[in-house]
Protein backbone atom coordinates (compact mmCIF):
# COMPACT_ATOMS: atom_id res chain seq x y z
CA UNK A 1 0.00 0.00 0.00
CA UNK A 2 1.46 3.33 -1.01
CA UNK A 3 1.51 6.19 1.35
CA UNK A 4 -0.15 9.37 -0.11
CA UNK A 5 1.53 12.25 2.51
CA UNK A 6 -1.48 15.06 3.14
CA UNK A 7 0.36 17.45 0.61
CA UNK A 8 -0.50 15.46 -2.48
CA UNK A 9 -4.17 15.75 -1.73
CA UNK A 10 -5.92 17.76 -4.03
CA UNK A 11 -7.01 21.32 -2.53
CA UNK A 12 -10.75 20.17 -2.45
CA UNK A 13 -9.53 17.15 -0.59
CA UNK A 14 -7.19 18.56 2.16
CA UNK A 15 -10.25 20.76 3.13
CA UNK A 16 -12.61 18.02 2.93
CA UNK A 17 -14.04 15.74 5.22
CA UNK A 18 -13.49 12.22 6.26
CA UNK A 19 -17.65 11.28 5.83
CA UNK A 20 -17.10 9.80 3.13
CA UNK A 21 -14.55 7.01 4.81
CA UNK A 22 -17.12 6.79 7.89
CA UNK A 23 -20.40 6.43 6.32
CA UNK A 24 -20.42 4.23 3.48
CA UNK A 25 -24.03 5.27 2.45
CA UNK A 26 -22.57 8.38 1.85
CA UNK A 27 -23.02 9.75 -1.67
CA UNK A 28 -23.28 13.56 -1.58
CA UNK A 29 -22.71 16.20 0.62
CA UNK A 30 -23.50 19.91 0.12
CA UNK A 31 -22.66 22.87 2.88
CA UNK A 32 -23.43 26.31 3.10
CA UNK A 33 -23.30 26.22 -0.60
CA UNK A 34 -24.09 30.15 -2.44
CA UNK A 35 -24.17 31.40 -5.17
CA UNK A 36 -24.93 35.20 -6.28
CA UNK A 37 -24.51 35.88 -10.50
CA UNK A 38 -23.31 38.84 -10.86
CA UNK A 39 -24.78 40.84 -14.16
CA UNK A 40 -21.75 42.74 -15.20
CA UNK A 41 -23.62 43.53 -18.49
CA UNK A 42 -26.43 45.43 -16.13
CA UNK A 43 -24.21 47.58 -14.05
CA UNK A 44 -22.47 45.01 -12.27
CA UNK A 45 -25.99 44.27 -10.42
CA UNK A 46 -25.65 41.47 -8.17
CA UNK A 47 -28.44 38.49 -7.41
CA UNK A 48 -28.30 36.49 -4.74
CA UNK A 49 -29.73 33.04 -6.26
CA UNK A 50 -29.03 30.46 -3.28
CA UNK A 51 -27.80 31.70 0.42
CA UNK A 52 -26.47 28.79 2.25
CA UNK A 53 -27.89 24.88 0.95
CA UNK A 54 -26.60 22.00 3.20
CA UNK A 55 -27.75 18.72 2.33
CA UNK A 56 -26.38 14.99 2.49
CA UNK A 57 -27.82 12.16 0.54
CA UNK A 58 -27.15 8.59 0.82
CA UNK A 59 -27.64 5.65 -1.26
CA UNK A 60 -31.20 4.96 -1.96
CA UNK A 61 -32.45 8.11 -1.27
CA UNK A 62 -34.56 10.71 -3.57
CA UNK A 63 -34.29 14.18 -2.10
CA UNK A 64 -37.17 16.42 -3.95
CA UNK A 65 -36.62 20.00 -3.94
CA UNK A 66 -39.37 22.25 -3.58
CA UNK A 67 -39.93 26.20 -3.13
CA UNK A 68 -41.01 29.41 -5.37
CA UNK A 69 -40.27 29.89 -9.03
CA UNK A 70 -36.77 31.47 -8.62
CA UNK A 71 -35.79 30.02 -5.01
CA UNK A 72 -32.75 28.61 -7.03
CA UNK A 73 -33.75 24.80 -7.40
CA UNK A 74 -32.09 24.86 -10.79
CA UNK A 75 -29.15 26.54 -9.84
CA UNK A 76 -28.88 24.19 -7.44
CA UNK A 77 -28.88 21.44 -9.19
CA UNK A 78 -26.47 22.95 -11.49
CA UNK A 79 -24.09 24.17 -8.99
CA UNK A 80 -24.08 20.20 -7.69
CA UNK A 81 -23.46 19.04 -11.20
CA UNK A 82 -20.44 21.71 -11.77
CA UNK A 83 -22.32 23.59 -14.33
CA UNK A 84 -21.97 26.62 -12.24
CA UNK A 85 -19.33 27.10 -10.01
CA UNK A 86 -20.83 27.83 -6.40
CA UNK A 87 -19.90 31.26 -4.87
CA UNK A 88 -18.96 29.58 -1.42
CA UNK A 89 -19.26 26.27 0.21
CA UNK A 90 -18.48 23.32 -0.68
CA UNK A 91 -19.86 20.63 -2.92
CA UNK A 92 -18.21 17.21 -2.24
CA UNK A 93 -19.45 13.71 -4.10
CA UNK A 94 -18.63 10.51 -3.66
CA UNK A 95 -15.38 9.50 -6.09
CA UNK A 96 -14.32 6.11 -5.02
CA UNK A 97 -10.66 5.38 -5.35
CA UNK A 98 -9.95 9.15 -4.47
CA UNK A 99 -8.34 10.94 -1.21
CA UNK A 100 -10.69 10.51 1.01
CA UNK A 101 -13.10 8.83 -1.38
CA UNK A 102 -14.98 11.92 -2.63
CA UNK A 103 -14.32 14.98 -5.09
CA UNK A 104 -14.67 18.07 -4.22
CA UNK A 105 -16.51 19.67 -7.05
CA UNK A 106 -16.05 23.44 -6.25
CA UNK A 107 -12.70 24.13 -7.49
CA UNK A 108 -12.10 20.38 -9.19
CA UNK A 109 -10.22 20.64 -12.41
CA UNK A 110 -12.19 19.90 -15.81
CA UNK A 111 -11.43 16.37 -16.07
CA UNK A 112 -12.22 15.37 -12.81
CA UNK A 113 -15.78 16.84 -13.05
CA UNK A 114 -16.10 14.81 -16.53
CA UNK A 115 -14.79 11.69 -15.13
CA UNK A 116 -17.36 12.71 -12.52
CA UNK A 117 -19.82 12.85 -15.23
CA UNK A 118 -19.04 9.50 -16.70
CA UNK A 119 -18.98 7.78 -13.87
CA UNK A 120 -20.65 9.06 -10.74
CA UNK A 121 -23.10 11.69 -11.85
CA UNK A 122 -26.37 11.85 -14.52
CA UNK A 123 -28.31 14.97 -15.04
CA UNK A 124 -31.05 15.26 -16.73
CA UNK A 125 -32.44 18.47 -17.41
CA UNK A 126 -36.19 19.80 -18.73
CA UNK A 127 -35.02 19.82 -22.27
CA UNK A 128 -33.12 17.75 -24.55
CA UNK A 129 -30.05 19.45 -26.18
CA UNK A 130 -30.44 18.61 -29.80
CA UNK A 131 -27.25 17.32 -31.83
CA UNK A 132 -28.45 17.65 -35.72
CA UNK A 133 -28.25 14.43 -37.55
CA UNK A 134 -27.42 12.04 -34.59
CA UNK A 135 -30.40 9.64 -33.95
CA UNK A 136 -32.60 9.38 -30.95
CA UNK A 137 -31.32 5.99 -30.05
CA UNK A 138 -27.47 6.94 -30.13
CA UNK A 139 -28.11 10.15 -28.20
CA UNK A 140 -29.48 7.50 -25.98
CA UNK A 141 -26.47 5.15 -26.32
CA UNK A 142 -24.08 7.49 -26.03
CA UNK A 143 -23.31 7.33 -22.39
CA UNK A 144 -22.85 3.96 -22.45
CA UNK A 145 -20.05 4.20 -25.23
CA UNK A 146 -18.48 6.46 -23.81
CA UNK A 147 -18.08 4.08 -20.85
CA UNK A 148 -16.03 1.21 -23.05
CA UNK A 149 -19.76 -0.64 -23.80
CA UNK A 150 -19.83 -2.21 -27.10
CA UNK A 151 -22.18 -0.04 -29.38
CA UNK A 152 -24.76 -2.80 -29.71
CA UNK A 153 -25.15 -3.58 -26.74
CA UNK A 154 -25.33 0.30 -25.51
CA UNK A 155 -27.80 0.18 -28.87
CA UNK A 156 -29.33 -2.66 -27.51
CA UNK A 157 -29.86 -1.43 -23.97
CA UNK A 158 -31.26 1.75 -25.66
CA UNK A 159 -34.04 0.14 -27.61
CA UNK A 160 -34.97 -1.02 -24.00
CA UNK A 161 -35.32 2.10 -22.54
CA UNK A 162 -37.11 4.16 -25.43
CA UNK A 163 -39.41 1.44 -25.46
CA UNK A 164 -40.09 1.23 -21.66
CA UNK A 165 -40.75 5.40 -22.40
CA UNK A 166 -43.04 4.58 -24.86
CA UNK A 167 -40.76 6.42 -27.63
CA UNK A 168 -42.42 5.23 -31.22
CA UNK A 169 -39.96 3.12 -33.00
CA UNK A 170 -40.32 4.68 -36.06
CA UNK A 171 -38.82 7.99 -34.01
CA UNK A 172 -35.54 5.64 -32.60
CA UNK A 173 -33.41 6.20 -36.15
CA UNK A 174 -34.43 10.17 -36.51
CA UNK A 175 -32.83 12.74 -35.13
CA UNK A 176 -35.06 14.39 -32.25
CA UNK A 177 -35.09 17.54 -33.66
CA UNK A 178 -38.38 17.47 -34.69
CA UNK A 179 -39.84 15.44 -32.15
CA UNK A 180 -42.37 17.03 -29.63
CA UNK A 181 -41.49 18.04 -26.68
CA UNK A 182 -42.76 14.98 -24.48
CA UNK A 183 -40.97 12.90 -27.14
CA UNK A 184 -37.44 15.18 -27.16
CA UNK A 185 -38.06 14.71 -23.06
CA UNK A 186 -38.26 11.20 -23.01
CA UNK A 187 -35.37 10.98 -25.60
CA UNK A 188 -34.02 13.25 -22.82
CA UNK A 189 -34.51 10.90 -19.37
CA UNK A 190 -33.50 7.46 -21.30
CA UNK A 191 -29.92 9.37 -22.06
CA UNK A 192 -30.07 10.52 -18.36
CA UNK A 193 -30.46 7.44 -17.03
CA UNK A 194 -29.13 4.92 -19.26
CA UNK A 195 -25.46 4.56 -17.41
CA UNK A 196 -27.13 3.84 -14.47
CA UNK A 197 -25.37 6.98 -12.43
CA UNK A 198 -24.89 6.63 -8.29
CA UNK A 199 -25.64 9.87 -8.08
CA UNK A 200 -28.74 11.31 -10.37
CA UNK A 201 -29.89 15.01 -10.68
CA UNK A 202 -32.88 15.71 -12.58
CA UNK A 203 -34.38 18.85 -13.24
CA UNK A 204 -38.50 18.77 -14.17
CA UNK A 205 -37.77 15.93 -16.07
CA UNK A 206 -41.53 15.60 -16.25
CA UNK A 207 -42.46 18.78 -17.38
CA UNK A 208 -44.36 17.66 -20.51
CA UNK A 209 -45.30 14.97 -20.04
CA UNK A 210 -48.28 12.84 -19.74
CA UNK A 211 -50.03 10.82 -17.03
CA UNK A 212 -48.95 7.04 -18.40
CA UNK A 213 -45.19 8.57 -19.32
CA UNK A 214 -45.13 10.25 -15.71
CA UNK A 215 -46.09 6.96 -14.36
CA UNK A 216 -42.97 5.41 -16.23
CA UNK A 217 -40.41 7.57 -15.02
CA UNK A 218 -41.64 7.33 -11.32
CA UNK A 219 -41.19 4.31 -12.05
CA UNK A 220 -37.25 3.93 -13.22
CA UNK A 221 -36.39 6.50 -10.47
CA UNK A 222 -37.94 3.76 -8.20
CA UNK A 223 -35.64 1.01 -10.13
CA UNK A 224 -32.66 3.28 -9.51
CA UNK A 225 -33.09 4.19 -5.77
CA UNK A 226 -33.34 0.27 -5.05
CA UNK A 227 -30.18 0.07 -7.12
CA UNK A 228 -28.44 2.17 -4.37
CA UNK A 229 -28.70 5.68 -6.41
CA UNK A 230 -28.57 8.55 -5.24
CA UNK A 231 -31.28 11.59 -6.51
CA UNK A 232 -32.16 15.39 -6.02
CA UNK A 233 -34.88 16.18 -7.97
CA UNK A 234 -37.05 19.12 -8.76
CA UNK A 235 -40.87 17.87 -10.18
CA UNK A 236 -43.39 20.15 -11.09
CA UNK A 237 -46.42 18.10 -10.55
CA UNK A 238 -47.08 17.04 -6.97
CA UNK A 239 -48.05 13.39 -7.74
CA UNK A 240 -44.91 12.43 -9.06
CA UNK A 241 -43.27 14.07 -5.56
CA UNK A 242 -45.34 12.14 -3.32
CA UNK A 243 -44.42 9.06 -5.41
CA UNK A 244 -40.88 9.47 -5.50
CA UNK A 245 -39.61 11.43 -2.77
CA UNK A 246 -37.83 9.99 0.30
CA UNK A 247 -37.61 13.54 1.77
CA UNK A 248 -38.40 16.56 0.75
CA UNK A 249 -36.10 20.24 1.07
CA UNK A 250 -38.01 23.42 0.82
CA UNK A 251 -35.71 25.86 -0.69
CA UNK A 252 -37.30 29.79 0.65
CA UNK A 253 -37.18 32.56 -1.90
CA UNK A 254 -33.97 34.48 -1.60
CA UNK A 255 -33.26 37.48 -0.59
CA UNK A 256 -33.61 41.10 -2.13
CA UNK A 257 -30.82 41.80 -4.77
CA UNK A 258 -28.18 43.97 -4.19
CA UNK A 259 -28.69 47.38 -5.10
CA UNK A 260 -27.22 49.14 -8.23
CA UNK A 261 -24.24 51.22 -7.28
CA UNK A 262 -24.40 52.91 -10.81
CA UNK A 263 -26.25 56.75 -11.07
CA UNK A 264 -29.95 55.56 -11.86
N1 LIG B 1 -27.21 32.18 -15.43
C1 LIG B 1 -27.85 33.05 -14.65
N2 LIG B 1 -27.52 34.34 -14.64
C2 LIG B 1 -28.14 35.22 -13.83
N3 LIG B 1 -29.12 34.90 -12.97
C3 LIG B 1 -29.49 33.63 -12.94
C4 LIG B 1 -28.90 32.62 -13.75
N4 LIG B 1 -29.48 31.44 -13.48
C5 LIG B 1 -30.40 31.68 -12.54
N5 LIG B 1 -30.40 32.99 -12.21
C6 LIG B 1 -31.27 33.62 -11.20
O1 LIG B 1 -31.20 32.85 -10.01
C7 LIG B 1 -32.46 32.77 -9.37
C8 LIG B 1 -32.83 31.32 -9.18
O2 LIG B 1 -33.12 30.73 -10.44
P1 LIG B 1 -33.41 29.19 -10.63
O3 LIG B 1 -33.53 28.94 -12.08
O4 LIG B 1 -32.41 28.42 -9.88
O5 LIG B 1 -34.83 29.05 -9.91
P2 LIG B 1 -35.81 27.79 -9.78
O6 LIG B 1 -36.07 27.58 -8.35
O7 LIG B 1 -35.25 26.66 -10.57
O8 LIG B 1 -37.13 28.35 -10.48
P3 LIG B 1 -38.22 27.61 -11.41
O9 LIG B 1 -39.13 26.86 -10.47
O10 LIG B 1 -38.91 28.73 -12.10
O11 LIG B 1 -37.49 26.69 -12.37
C9 LIG B 1 -33.43 33.54 -10.26
O12 LIG B 1 -33.62 34.81 -9.70
C10 LIG B 1 -32.73 33.61 -11.59
O13 LIG B 1 -33.08 34.78 -12.28
MG1 LIG C 1 -35.83 25.60 -12.27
Amino acid sequence: MTFTPSSALTPGAQRGTRAFIERPALMLRAEDVRKTFTLHGQGGIGIEALAGLSLDVARGECIVLVGPSGAGKSTFLRCLYGNYLASGGSIAIRDEGAPLEHLEVTGAAPHDILRLRRNVVGYVSQFLRVIPRVSALDIVAAPLVSRGVEEDEARERAQTLLARLNVPRRLWPLAPATFSGGEQQRVNIARGLIAQHRVLLLDEPTASLDAENREVVASLIGEARERGAAIVGVFHDEDTRVRVATRVLELTAPRAQTPLTAAA
